[in-house]
């Protein structure tokens, strides 16, 4: 079954079959890194576009990977040196990419929306690579497929996110996805940075830490957004890694086990410390790994590509 979809914008517009579909697909695809070749025909004579507008290094490098490992044809576009630098518009470098034969365009933009606008001018597969404030779905099904490679499931487990929500398309995509899949999502933080409309997309909202680990199986941290920061949402940044900083003292307080997820990258010593980051309880390294596969399934589901079994030839 492909994707019912010609774009990926969203976690919001997917069911959660169609969720499963790509964290299926992804365990094959996953396999490839055991290989001393990485490559599969499976995108070959395809070309994509990573046309990002905001820096990244996961994402961007992983959706290259991606491509490159199925045998797509890859460029990536500098908008510093490109002719966005010169006032060219979203539309006119959409436009400008489908003439090039792009089948696949990956945009990251600061413009909640961005990707909608290109997705609605050309015939190329979209895949949204962050917009804004709205939804980052990649980083958002890795999360899922990490949780679910290592606790085995996520429906019924109890997930907090914690952190600067109002500024995170992270947490608003995992809240989609993990209230599709069955798990109780509780989100966290200085009541400042939480969104008023959270507990419309299925999430209890504590600004207490410890009311939010108490019975956590997964803890998942958000950067504190400090490009994004407007001055005065809280009053310095060591009063909020002293009430939302996750330590080893905190962890220690939690479920055996828990499970400590972060997106990158990381403000180590302010919203997670170094040694908590690189403890087995986290899954930071193994996030982006899994980066990888799961962005290659989503580009072989959006191509028309089958069953999760007709993967890796
Ligand atoms: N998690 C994430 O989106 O990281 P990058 O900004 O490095 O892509």
């Amino acid at each position: 079954m492909p994707m019912r979809h010609k774009d990926l914008l969203g976690l919001e517009y997917l069911e959660r079959d169609e969720i499963e579909l790509v964290l299926d697909t992804a365990v094959p695809m996953k396999e490839i890194f055991t290989r001393d070749i990485r490559k599969l025909p499976t995108l070959r004579g395809k070309t994509m576009v990573n046309l990002f507008y905001e820096p990244s290094t996961r994402t961007r490098t992983s959706f290259e990977l991606a491509g490159k490992w199925m045998s797509a044809d890859v460029t990536n576009i500098a908008t510093s040196t490109s002719s966005v630098a010169k006032g060219e518009s979203l539309k006119d470098t959409a436009r400008t990419l489908e003439a090039l034969g792009a089948n696949f365009v990956v945009i990251r933009h600061q413009m909640a929306g961005a990707p909608h606008l290109v997705a609605r001018t050309v015939k190329a597969s979209v895949v949204n690579a962050g917009d804004g404030r709205h939804e980052h779905p990649t980083q958002a099904l890795l999360d899922l497929f990490t949780i679910r490679e290592r606790l085995g499931r996520i429906e019924g487990l109890k997930v907090a996110i914690v952190g600067d929500i109002l500024h995170s398309r992270v947490a608003r995509s995992n809240i989609w996805g993990l209230a599709k899949l069955g798990a109780h999502v509780t989100v966290c933080g200085p009541r400042t940075l939480i969104p008023p409309d959270v507990s419309r997309m299925g999430a209890e909202v504590t600004c207490d830490l410890r009311e939010a680990l108490a019975d956590a199986d997964v803890v998942n941290v958000l950067r504190l957004q400090l490009e994004r920061q407007k001055k005065g949402l809280f009053p310095s940044i060591r009063e909020y890694s002293d009430l939302y900083g996750i330590t080893r003292e905190r962890v220690e307080k939690c479920k055996p086990g828990v499970l400590i997820l972060h997106p990158g990258p990381a403000n180590l010593g302010v919203e997670i410390t170094e040694e908590v980051a690189e403890s087995p309880n986290a899954a930071v390294h193994q996030q982006v790994t899994n980066g990888v596969a799961c962005r290659m399934a989503v580009l072989y589901l959006l191509s028309g590509g089958g069953r999760p079994g007709e993967v890796v030839a």
